[in-house]
């Protein structure tokens, strides 16, 4: 298993063959053997196969070729719907209306996509993450017909690999591992960091390709606008609210 989690790669070229029953039978089931919290599975899982709806889904993933090309489609959701109408139908009021609860579910759904991201790798799958859900999840809301109390938080793209590309880099871990207690990085910590991470051609190829002067820049000019994500955050208390998770006046 470690090896299987020391290999990762994100695969976003699949080829054509399905995923059979069993094999995803099998990953989701070894998924939901994830952590949750008080074992109240706050999520559920959309498994999409059908074209036309991976079809409708696309442009939600900025048409992203992975969502159609990929055999299937695992769209994540922090879900309180299933539970609260269990409590209410055992005579229990639900108090999960709020962004606590939001958020606790959403750590459900996380945990369960992680588990089920490696079992399928452990099984000879690809997958690959797509942020874009948080971005567009009133659509993919209406798309996957979830109910309130449901708001999808990502999606996994699935199937066999038909590509095996180089692993990316990843800082060292005395970068993100903090030893007792959080010691704050000086700026020559950071100099030291991320030195690797800038000087490789692949990164300075990106920069220049921007015609920027950093590989900050990229990311904060380029990938990850201020204006992006501050659209991207009203239109998800939005959604919050729609779904019931936004009632603390
Ligand atoms: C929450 C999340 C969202 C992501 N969204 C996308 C995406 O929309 N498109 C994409 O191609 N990769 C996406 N990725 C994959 C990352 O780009 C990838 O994990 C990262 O570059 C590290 O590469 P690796 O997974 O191959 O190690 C996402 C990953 C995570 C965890």
């Amino acid at each position: 298993m470690t090896d299987t989690l020391l290999n990762h790669r994100s695969i976003r070229k699949y080829k054509k063959d399905p995923i059979p029953y069993t094999i995803l039978q099998y990953i989701l089931e070894a998924g939901t053997r994830a952590s949750t919290t008080g074992n109240m599975q706050l999520y559920s899982i959309i498994v999409t196969t059908k074209n036309e709806i991976k079809e409708q889904l696309a442009p939600c993933h900025f048409n992203q070729p992975m969502v159609k090309e990929a055999p299937v489609v695992l769209t994540f959701c922090a879900d309180f719907n299933r539970f609260n109408t269990w409590c209410r139908l055992r005579k229990a009021e639900p108090g999960y209306d709020n962004f606590l609860s939001f958020f606790t579910a959403a750590i459900d759904a996380l945990l369960v996509a992680q588990n089920v991201c490696v079992a399928a790798e452990d099984a000879g799958l690809g997958i690959c993450y797509l942020g874009t859900t948080t971005y567009m999840a009133g659509k993919i809301i209406d798309i996957l017909d979830l109910p309130g109390g449901v708001v999808p938080v990502t999606t996994v793209t699935v199937g066999y690999p038909d590509e095996w590309p180089e692993q990316t880099d990843r800082l060292p871990l005395e970068a993100v591992v903090h030893r007792e207690k959080y010691s704050e990085y000086s700026d020559h910590d950071i100099e030291e960091l991320y030195r690797e991470k800038e000087l490789m051609a692949s990164y300075q190829a990106f920069v220049k390709e921007h015609k920027k002067e950093t590989l900050a820049q990229v990311f904060t000019d380029v990938r990850y606008k201020k204006e992006d994500n501050v659209l991207f955050s009203k239109s998800l208390l939005d959604i919050l609210t729609k779904q019931g998770f936004m009632n603390h006046p």
